[in-house]
């Protein structure tokens, strides 16, 4: 855990929030997942931190009798649908995601109705509802081997973010109807800020996550060799590469949170965000004292109808199948 002499109203210093938050979740039998992005604190605190793939099988593996989730609600009914005798709270329900409300169940059945053979593909940043109208889930680390599985015959809806089909349409080779719905934090991160930061770093090593505006034009700044090496990875993917990788100098391209997992993950080694102010407010609304009021008071439970859960559970778990 880290230790800071930072002060927080309503939680104390870190340590003495942390005391109170392995005591509240022992008594109430609660497991805390936290996502990439949520704030340092959180990230300390946590049982396990992962990115939208991991944290989705660790909710399915769960012992505890409650998951505090702390990320967003998306992420929440994931867990909620494949845990669903088990309590899931979040601790604000106003932790949205611009992704996930690009696209409606209404909205989707629309575009079925067009295309009647597609398989339909949806990332994880969708709500349940969508979830359940579509045949296959995916996130930003497994997309392309979920694609890769469909028939070459088959026609394929993706949705809703744009900058990652058109990745995975690159990996692939294969031409899908893509949704034209974009995360509001990452579409800002587009070709002229990474233009910009490959001229201010030379010599680092670029780690880009997928639903980034640039992230074409950094698949083919890749493919033609003439630029740093240039990684698409998810958040997940993020640390495994700074771990693995022989640079000791990055750029991050994606939500700022990431930094102080790789910094704890790969000490030693420079991190820098191409863009400071690419911070999703929807992570950051979970703080330190609402996971507190969640453990104390059993706030906010997040529930998906049965009918949807089973629809949308066989949607996640095809996916999880595919990347156990
Ligand atoms: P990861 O699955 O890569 O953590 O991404 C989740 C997300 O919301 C990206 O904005
Ligand atoms: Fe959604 Fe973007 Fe925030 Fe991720 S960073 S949770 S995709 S709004």
């Amino acid at each position: 855990m880290s230790v800071t002499s930072e002060r927080l109203a309503g939680a104390g210093t870190f340590e003495e929030f942390a005391v109170e938050v392995r005591d509240l979740a022992r008594r109430r039998n609660a497991v805390i997942l936290a996502h990439n992005y949520q704030l340092p604190w959180i990230q300390d605190v946590a049982d396990f931190v992962g990115d939208s793939l991991q944290l989705s099988q660790r909710a399915a593996q769960a012992e505890a009798s409650t998951i505090v989730f702390c990320g967003v609600h998306f992420m929440a009914e994931t867990a909620k649908i494949l845990s669903p005798a088990r309590t899931v709270l979040l601790p604000d329900l106003g932790a949205g995601c611009s992704l996930a409300s690009s696209i409606t169940a209404g909205q989707l059945r629309a575009w079925k109705a067009e295309y009647p053979r597609a398989v339909v593909v949806a990332y994880v940043n969708t709500s349940a509802e969508v979830k359940a109208e579509t045949d296959i889930c995916c996130t930003s680390s497994n997309a392309v081997e979920v694609v890769r599985q469909i028939p070459e015959d088959r026609e394929i809806l993706f949705l809703p973010d744009m900058f990652l089909g058109a990745y995975v349409e690159r990996m692939t080779g294969r031409s899908l109807h893509v949704w034209m719905g974009e995360c509001h934090v990452h579409a800002g991160i587009g070709p002229a800020e990474i233009r910009a930061a490959l001229e201010a770093n030379p010599g680092s090593e670029f780690m880009v996550h997928p639903e980034c505006g640039c992230s074409t034009q950094c698949m083919y700044l890749a493919a033609a060799g003439d630029a740093p090496p240039l990684k698409i990875l998810s958040t997940g993917g993020m640390i495994r590469e700074a771990q693995a990788s022989s640079a000791s100098s990055f750029v991050v391209a994606t939500e700022t949170g990431i930094l102080h997992q790789l910094r704890k993950r790969a000490p030693g080694k420079r991190f820098v965000p191409l863009k400071e102010s690419a911070v999703c407010e929807y992570m950051k609304t979970i703080t330190p004292e609402k996971l507190l009021r969640s453990l104390r008071e059993g706030v906010f439970e997040v529930t998906v109808d049965p009918e949807i859960a089973a629809r949308a559970r066989r949607s996640i778990e095809r996916m999880l199948e595919i990347v156990p």
